[in-house]
């Protein structure tokens, strides 16, 4: 990969800028420079190496060169049309993703919510969704994508927080990256430019990981809730019931979602 195949390869995409790196610290910390310097219009940075990539609950996201896809997009709000009126849009890039996936590759992907993308129950694909605000106005999010694409993509097993999986293990064949990139990313721009609210709720929803079974669930004050996922609700919010039988409902913010296995609740 290098900025003229990346810039080919995504032609005629409604990108306002296209910046490739060979190896940078996190490309989510690239486009918020640029959201800061005031970018217009739908921006992307591509890295082949992070030397210090971020993942969700400030955890580290690992990105080794030649092996991994990670990108961020920056999109300003303005271009998120319908969506943007939902108050968690957080499943849209891992919605991208499984649709790429299963359109390209055959795959059955899920989303363990918000936005984890799991191929047979590992994960494959996180999302770290940032928000640019200027006063109290949302302004722009950010979008930083890491798929684990090459097997050397993929953390050793007692550095994982959750199992973990890389396309081409699951493909057993090599994947080209920048095919890839471009598949998301044009099911990303279909979902945002014509996608009604409801319809990508229920799309999101049909991919939701661990419905009706049981989870656990640590937000970030280290509250543990247990219960049996029943969905999302109309903002993309994730309905649980309890073991009191109460229905809880948590917003996409830093929240960890486990399954309890052989342990009902
Ligand atoms: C997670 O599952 O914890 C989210 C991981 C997000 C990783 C991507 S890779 C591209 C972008 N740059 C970063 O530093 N993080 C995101």
């Amino acid at each position: 990969m290098d900025q003229k195949s990346l810039e080919d390869s995504l032609a005629g995409l409604p990108l306002a800028r296209i910046s490739y790196f060979d190896s940078v610290g996190s490309t989510n910390d690239i486009v918020g420079g640029w959201a800061k310097k005031g970018q217009k219009g739908i921006s992307l940075a591509v890295a082949d190496e992070q030397t210090s990539g971020r993942g969700r609950a400030g955890r580290q996201w690992f990105t080794p060169a030649g092996s991994a896809l990670a990108f961020s997009l920056l999109m300003p709000m303005e271009h998120l049309g319908d969506l943007g009126k939902l108050a968690s849009t957080a499943g849209l890039p891992s919605l991208a993703v499984c649709q790429a996936l299963e359109n390209a590759y055959k795959l059955s992907p899920q989303i363990k919510w918000p936005n984890d993308v799991l191929l047979n129950g590992r994960k494959l694909c996180g999302v770290l969704a940032e928000a640019h605000w200027s006063g109290d106005r949302l302004q722009t999010l950010i979008y930083g994508i890491g798929i684990n694409i090459a097997p050397l993509s993929v953390p050793r097993e007692e550095e994982l927080n959750f199992p973990a999986t890389s396309l081409e293990d699951e493909l057993g064949r090599p994947v080209k990256r920048v095919e890839l990139l471009r598949s998301i990313l044009e099911r990303l721009f279909l979902l945002q430019e014509k996608g009604s609210s409801s319809k990508f709720i229920r799309a999101w929803q049909s991919r939701l990981a661990f419905k009706d079974e049981a989870v656990r669930i640590k937000d970030d004050s280290e509250n543990i809730t247990e219960g049996i996922v029943l969905g999302l609700d109309r903002e993309g919010s994730l309905r649980l019931k309890t073991m009191s039988n109460e229905t809880k409902v948590f917003q996409a913010g830093e929240i960890q979602l486990r399954p309890i296995i052989d342990n009902k609740v």
